[in-house]
């Protein structure tokens, strides 16, 4: 099976020797059916000429941030929109400090800052480039930040040494972006669902019980999953955050809403209750506005446990649930004890007493309790929510696998 088959792959060239390899690189992506759009670095255009990459690719060469021509279409943007890959071979150590840092001084590196695609890089460069302490530091904040590396294979290099930064042959830069292809496929069969964000429970027209949640974890993990292939519901609580067009994104306020929403988007393969769901809503909700004295007699009665009711449901309960827990205090035993009250499979616990993580921040640390290992407990340290998620779905994936 032709898996590149109409694939849109937008190839980055950097300035290095191997840049010669990038053009048998269209040209094995081409006759695969995929279609490519190159983006040539100033320093690239050194190595190999735009005409020979242009006549390959059967498309215009980009290489220019600041073109007039090309900026009427936003192409800083849309050539990242437009792309189901990017791939970036050869990796200068330029390109990947650069990346690194977030510096985004011209096309290449504009396009993959704004871009939020998988990034497969393929490095090449001397040996001793690739082992400076700097360019190690960068791909280890690269990986985090969730790229994908392909190579460099150890070899005779062109400047005549020997050692580890030889760029990876096309084939091997083929097979693996097809293994991608393949995995997203397969992970298509798999259905998520993501709860995220707070929930308003009203008291007036105008005045609401709600709480701090920010929802970015949730929404992280809803765009881990679909990155990574699945069909993905989120179901969300008012937020300011935005959601990826592939994701099936559904509003809600309240508990009750959220509820609703939630039975009618399952039953799935796996689902994650990281909503900040409120425990009380008020009695008897007024349709006009209270005045100051009715607060002293506002009756609270308990919301539905949303998480508690699906993993005791037999037709709606996914196979893996997944609930999130914020505590302040006695993090273990509280984890551990919501695992087997709520009958779920794995607990996601922040520690929500350290205020520079958790709510609103862009970092989390949690601990994982899974029940399905005998209470074992897994720790992911300090790192960006989009990082954690990724880590928590290949998680998910390994054991729906
Ligand atoms: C002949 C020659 C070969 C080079 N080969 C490499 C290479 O293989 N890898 C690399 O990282 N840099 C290499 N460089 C250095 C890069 O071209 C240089 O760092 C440049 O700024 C990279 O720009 P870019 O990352 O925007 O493409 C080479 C330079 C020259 C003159």
């Amino acid at each position: 099976m032709n898996n590149l088959l109409n694939k849109k792959i937008l190839l980055i060239i950097c300035g290095g020797i191997s840049a010669y390899k990038s053009l048998e690189l269209i040209r094995s992506f081409k006759k695969k059916g995929a279609q490519i759009k190159t983006i040539l670095t100033n320093s690239a255009k050194q190595f190999v000429t735009p005409l020979s990459v242009t006549s390959l690719s059967q498309e215009k060469v980009y290489d220019d941030l600041f073109s007039l021509e090309n900026e009427s279409k936003m192409d800083h943007i849309s050539l990242s929109r437009w792309s189901d890959v990017i791939l970036v071979a050869p990796a200068t150590a330029n390109t990947i400090a650069k990346l690194s840092s977030g510096s985004s001084d011209d096309l290449a590196s504009t396009v993959m800052l704004a871009s939020d695609k998988n990034i497969f890089l393929a490095p090449a460069m001397n040996v001793r480039m690739w082992e400076h302490r700097s360019t190690k530091e960068n791909i280890t904040k690269l990986k985090n930040y969730g790229f994908s590396l392909i190579g460099p294979e150890v070899g005779d290099m062109a400047c005549g040494e020997f050692g580890e930064g030889k760029m990876s042959e096309p084939e091997k830069i083929i097979e693996k972006i097809e293994d991608y292809f393949v995995s997203l496929s397969k992970n298509k069969k798999f259905k998520a669902l993501v709860t995220a964000g707070p929930t308003r429970e009203y008291i007036d027209p105008v005045r609401f019980i709600t709480n701090k949640s920010s929802g970015k974890q949730g929404y992280e993990l809803a765009k881990s999953l679909s990155k990574k292939g699945f069909q993905t519901t989120l179901i969300s609580g008012p937020t300011n955050l935005e959601v990826e067009k592939n994701i099936n994104f559904i509003e809600v306020e309240t508990a009750d809403q959220m509820f609703k929403e939630t039975q009618k988007n399952l039953p799935a393969d796996v689902a994650i209750f990281s909503a900040a769901v409120a425990d009380f809503k008020v009695q008897k909700q007024q349709t006009e506005k209270i005045k100051k004295e009715d607060y002293l007699n506002l009756g609270l009665e308990k919301n539905i446990d949303i998480l508690n009711y699906i993993s005791n449901h037999n037709s709606l309960r996914p196979k893996l649930v997944i609930g999130f827990a914020a505590e302040t205090i006695d993090l273990e035993n509280n984890s551990k004890k919501k695992l087997i009250d709520k009958n779920c499979d794995w607990i996601i616990a922040n520690d929500v007493s350290n205020k520079s993580i958790g709510f609103n921040s862009d970092f989390n640390e949690v601990t994982i309790f899974y029940k399905n290992k005998n209470m074992k407990e897994e720790k992911l340290s300090l790192k960006r929510k989009s990082e954690i998620s990724d880590e928590i779905v290949d998680r998910v994936l390994d054991q729906l696998n």
